[in-house]
C-alpha cells in the first residue's frame, strides 16, 4: 500500500542585517533627499470610469469627485483621495503620490533631483506638490498642504468581543456585523515589478527615504525583492508601504487598502462576490507583514488588495534578509494563483528574448529567478 507523504513544514528563515549570512549581499542604502510621511494615493488611467467607481464602491471607497474626465475616490480616513483615475484609451497604472513634511522639502526635490512643479488644481485637496518620474517611466508625485477630509464614520472593531479558547469575553451576545462592502479605511502599500531592481531601489530610497524592512535575495545572495516602510522615526510605520519585485517586466502588480478587521475583509469579500467581482486570492495570511488578504481584479483586469492586521515597525527596527521563494508571500490559505507568477507562454519568450537581447538581464539571473519562483509551496 503507498504510504502518504508526509509534508517537510518549516517557516522561511529570516536573517537580521547585523547578522548576514556570507555571500548575502546588502541592500545599501542611499542617503534620502526626502522623508516621504505618507502614501497619498495611485494614478491610474482607465477607459470608463463608471465601471471603475462601481468596482470601487463595492470595494469599499467613496467618491470624492467625478467628471467626464476624472474619477478621485476616498477612504474613510482624512485623506482627500487614494485613488485617482483619468480617462484614457487604455487601462493602465500612471504612478504613485505621497506626502512630505513641507514645503522645504519639495524645494529641495527640485533643486536637487530636478522635479518639475505640479499646479495645485491637478493635486486633489490642492496644497502644492512636484513630479518626478521613476527609472521605469512611473510618475512619483510628492504632494504638501493638502485640505485634508473629515473621516467618515467607520464601524469599531470586533476583536476585544472575539472568544478564544481560554479567554472568553462574549456572554450572551451574539457577532452580528452588518453585510456591507469592507469599509476602506486607507491606502496602505503599492507593488512594483521591475527589471532593473537595483536601480529602481536605490532611486526610491533616495527620493522617499524608505527603509528596507525586509529584502528578499536570489540563491546567489543578491536581493530581489524588497518592502519598504516609510521612515516615521518613533511613529510605528507600515511594514511596508512600497513594493519592488525583480522581474521581466516593468509592470504594476498591485495595491492594498486597509479595512477595520477580518469580519470586513471576509463580509467584504461576500459583497465583492455577490455583485459579480472577479476574485483573485485569499483569504488568507502573509508571512512578511503578516497581514490577513484578500486579492480581487478591478474590470480591467487590475489586482486590488483589501487586508488587516498588518505588522507596523518603527524606524529602529532592523532590515531582515529572507531567501526569496514562493513560501515568503503566505503563511496559510490557499495556493498562490498560477496568475501571479510568471505566464508560461509566448509573450514570456518573446519578453525574455528582447531582455537579454538587450543586455537587460543575464541567462544566470533569469535562472536563479526561475528556480526561486518555480515550487509553489516549497515549504511542502
Ligand atoms: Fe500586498
Amino acid at each position: 500500500m503507498k504510504q502518504a507523504s508526509r509534508a517537510a513544514l518549516r517557516p522561511p528563515t529570516a536573517h537580521p542585517e547585523s547578522a548576514l549570512p556570507a555571500g548575502v549581499q546588502k541592500l545599501d542604502r542611499p542617503i534620502p533627499l526626502v522623508k516621504a510621511q505618507s502614501l497619498a494615493f495611485l494614478m491610474f488611467e482607465k477607459p470608463d470610469l463608471a465601471a471603475c467607481e462601481t468596482f470601487l464602491a463595492d470595494f469599499g471607497m467613496q467618491r470624492f469627485t467625478r467628471s467626464d474626465e476624472r474619477l478621485l475616490m476616498r477612504g474613510h480616513g482624512s485623506a482627500p483621495c487614494i485613488y485617482m483615475a483619468s480617462r484614457g484609451k487604455e487601462a493602465r497604472y500612471v504612478g504613485a503620490a505621497f506626502t512630505v513634511a513641507d514645503e522645504a522639502a519639495l524645494l529641495r526635490l527640485q533643486h536637487r533631483a530636478g522635479a518639475r512643479r505640479l499646479a495645485a488644481a491637478d493635486i486633489p485637496g490642492g496644497g502644492s506638490g512636484v513630479e518626478l518620474v521613476d527609472p521605469a517611466g512611473n510618475l512619483l508625485w510628492l504632494v504638501t498642504g493638502q485640505q485634508s477630509s473629515a473621516p467618515l464614520p467607520l464601524r469599531a472593531p470586533l476583536h476585544p468581543y472575539a472568544n478564544s479558547y481560554g479567554d472568553v469575553r462574549r456572554v450572551n451576545a451574539t457577532i452580528r456585523p452588518p453585510l456591507e462592502p469592507a469599509a476602506v479605511a486607507k491606502l496602505g502599500h503599492v507593488v512594483m515589478q521591475t527589471v532593473d531592481f537595483q536601480g529602481m531601489a536605490d532611486w526610491y530610497m533616495r527620493h522617499l527615504g524608505l527603509i528596507p524592512t525586509d529584502v528578499q535575495y536570489l540563491a546567489d545572495g543578491s536581493p530581489n525583492l524588497a518592502f519598504f516602510r516609510l521612515d516615521l522615526g518613533d511613529t510605528p510605520a507600515d511594514h511596508h508601504s512600497f513594493v519592488l519585485a525583480g522581474g521581466i517586466e516593468e509592470k504594476y502588480e498591485h495595491s492594498a487598502y486597509e479595512v477595520v478587521d477580518l469580519d470586513a475583509l471576509g463580509q467584504g469579500h461576500n459583497v465583492l462576490r455577490a455583485n459579480g467581482h472577479r476574485h483573485m486570492w485569499g483569504i488568507g495570511r502573509h508571512v512578511l507583514g503578516s497581514q490577513l488578504f484578500d486579492y480581487w481584479y478591478d474590470p480591467d483586469g487590475m489586482e486590488f488588495e483589501h487586508y488587516t492586521d498588518g505588522d507596523v515597525f518603527t524606524a529602529s527596527h532592523e532590515t531582515h534578509y529572507v531567501p526569496l521563494e514562493m513560501s515568503g508571500i503566505w503563511a496559510w490559505g490557499d495556493d498562490v494563483p498560477a496568475s501571479m507568477g510568471v505566464k508560461r507562454n509566448l509573450g514570456t519568450v518573446l519578453k525574455v528574448l528582447r531582455l537579454l537581447w538587450q543586455g537587460r538581464i543575464k541567462l544566470d539571473r533569469l535562472k536563479l529567478l526561475g528556480s526561486a519562483m518555480a515550487n509553489p509551496r516549497p515549504w511542502l
